[in-house]
Formats: structure tokens, C-alpha cells, sequence
């Protein structure tokens, strides 16, 4: 075959079925009558990086939003099949959608600070409900400190926890977004391109902190970008019109695809 676009890191794992963190099964995504994702049935390891990848449009924001029931928020939309994650189903009857995405949580392509707050409580927005219910433990100051921290991002802003989002910079600004996520303590981190509307030093940096997120934290991302994907990832899947095409460790899938289609694109022969 022709020599793969980029190169795995060194440091890609194994993937490690005997941990799964999402399992989904025949999983389809409805607009109206199209689906855009169809029967996706794909294991997921915990505290691993996974990236999905595919050309625009095959479906990829739309898998991701199904795995923390955001899909369904839009008007007309639907889901069919199961999706567990850790054990729970969270499609099953009673399963609140609210408690789903405090577990799961999600930053999006573009920086999304609520503007009006201070970058503290924008880290603290998602507190308030979780901390009612005595879910979390420690002082708001606190589990602010830790996410800002786990989120590469105190040094740089401990000094003007009073000052406005819309303060810092755009790549400052999704780590925050970020910190904001982690605030809840999720099990599962979804990052829809966090570094799309990034430059190469913000992006660096927001790679770094998904590889090192792994520790302790499940991360799906997708991304346009293979490089980034072979970087950061342990594991990818490559999606082409709404199907999964193929899964594997990243090392595997980028230098010894199974499928013709997945050979093509990891090549640049399209996409
Ligand atoms: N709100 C919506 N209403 C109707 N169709 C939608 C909606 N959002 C996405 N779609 C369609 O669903 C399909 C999958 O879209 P999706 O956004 O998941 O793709 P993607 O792989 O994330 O693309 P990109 O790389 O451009 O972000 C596309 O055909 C898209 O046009
Ligand atoms: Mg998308």
C-alpha cells in the first residue's frame, strides 16, 4: 500500500477490550426520515483516547452527540439501538438526560464561555446542581483550582479568577471550556475539533492536555485532522456516510487498514 500520511506515536496502547468504557449497538441517528448515522455498533476503553475521523459530513458530530443524549435536543431528531456507557444504558426507561451529561461531558469547535461571567464562575457553572445533591465533594474554590489545574490552565489565570471569560485568549478560552467540563468530575470528556478555530500553539497545547486527560478521564474527540488524530489518539474510528468503517488501535488502523475505503482516506487518497 502507499505510504501512510502520518505516523502513530510510539506511545499508542493496545486497545484494551477486557475495559470498555461506551459500548454502542446497531446505533442509528435520525433527522426527521435520513439517518445520519446507521447501526454502529463499536466498543469503546476507558481511560483511552479515541478519536473519530471521516470526511465532513459522514456523521461524526452526530455519533458524539449521541453518546450524551444531545441528539435528541434537536427537533425531529431520534436515536435507535443502545448505548451503555460503564454499565448503564443510557437510553434505558427513567434514565435522566441531565444526570447523563454531568457524566459525560462535552466542548464543542468553538470556544464557548458563558461571556457575562467571571472565568471562576464559568468553572463553576456546572456545580451547582451536581453539588446540591452532595455528589461532589470539596469547596467550590477548590474544585474550581483542580479542574482549572487538570485543564492546564491555573498558572495562567489563578491571578484573575474575578476577571471575564472574554478576557483570555481563544485557545485559553477552550481550556477553559474544558475546566469547565471537568468541573463535574465526568467519567467521559466528548471534544467535538476542540483545536478547529485554534492556531498551532493553542492547538499544541490543548493536545497535550487531551493526551495527558487519559490518566484519568475517557476521551472521544473527532477531528478533520489525521495528524492530530495519530498524535493524540489510542484508538480511531473512521466513519464514511453515517457507517463505521473500520475500528482499531490508531497504530493499526493508520499503518495497516483492513478496509479499502479506510486505506484510501488515511492515505489522502479523498476526504
Ligand atoms: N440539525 C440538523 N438537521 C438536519 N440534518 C443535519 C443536522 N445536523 C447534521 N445534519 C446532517 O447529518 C449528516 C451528518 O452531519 P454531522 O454534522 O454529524 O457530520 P460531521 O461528520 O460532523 O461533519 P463535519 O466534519 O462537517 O463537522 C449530514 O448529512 C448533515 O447534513
Ligand atoms: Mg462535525
Amino acid at each position: 500500500m502507499t505510504a501512510p500520511a502520518v505516523q502513530p506515536p510510539e506511545s499508542s496502547i493496545a486497545v484494551d477490550k477486557a475495559k470498555p468504557c461506551i459500548v454502542t449497538r446497531d446505533l442509528s441517528a435520525y433527522f426527521g426520515d435520513t439517518a445520519a448515522v446507521r447501526n454502529v455498533s463499536i466498543t469503546i476503553p476507558q481511560q483511552a483516547v479515541t478519536a473519530i475521523i471521516g470526511p465532513s459530513g459522514c456523521g461524526k458530530s452526530t455519533l458524539l452527540r449521541c453518546l450524551n443524549r444531545m441528539h435528541e435536543t434537536v427537533p425531529g431528531a431520534r436515536v435507535e439501538g443502545s448505548v451503555e456507557i460503564l454499565g448503564s444504558a443510557i437510553y434505558g426507561d427513567g434514565t435522566n438526560p441531565i444526570a447523563v451529561r454531568r457524566h459525560v461531558g462535552m466542548v464543542f469547535q468553538r470556544p464557548t464561555p458563558f461571556p457575562t461571567m467571571s472565568i471562576r464562575a464559568n468553572v463553576a457553572a456546572g456545580l451547582r446542581i451536581a453539588a446540591k445533591k452532595g455528589e461532589i465533594s470539596g469547596s467550590t474554590d477548590e474544585i474550581v483550582e483542580e479542574a482549572l489545574r487538570r485543564a492546564g490552565l491555573w498558572e495562567e489565570v489563578k491571578d484573575r479568577l474575578s476577571e471575564s471569560a472574554t478576557a483570555i485568549s481563544g485557545g485559553q478560552q477552550q481550556r477553559l471550556c474544558i475546566a469547565r467540563a471537568l468541573a463535574t468530575r465526568p467519567r467521559v470528556i466528548l471534544l467535538d475539533e476542540p483545536t478547529a478555530s485554534l492556531d498551532p500553539l493553542s492547538t499544541q497545547k490543548v493536545e497535550e492536555l487531551v493526551y495527558d486527560l487519559r490518566k484519568t478521564v475517557t476521551v472521544v474527540i473527532v477531528t478533520h485532522n489525521m495528524q492530530q488524530a495519530a498524535r493524540i489518539s489510542d484508538c480511531t474510528a473512521f466513519l464514511l456516510a453515517g457507517e463505521l468503517i473500520e475500528f482499531d488501535s490508531t497504530r493499526e488502523l493508520f499503518t495497516a487498514p483492513k478496509d479499502s475505503q479506510t486505506e484510501a482516506y488515511v492515505t489522502g487518497r479523498f476526504g
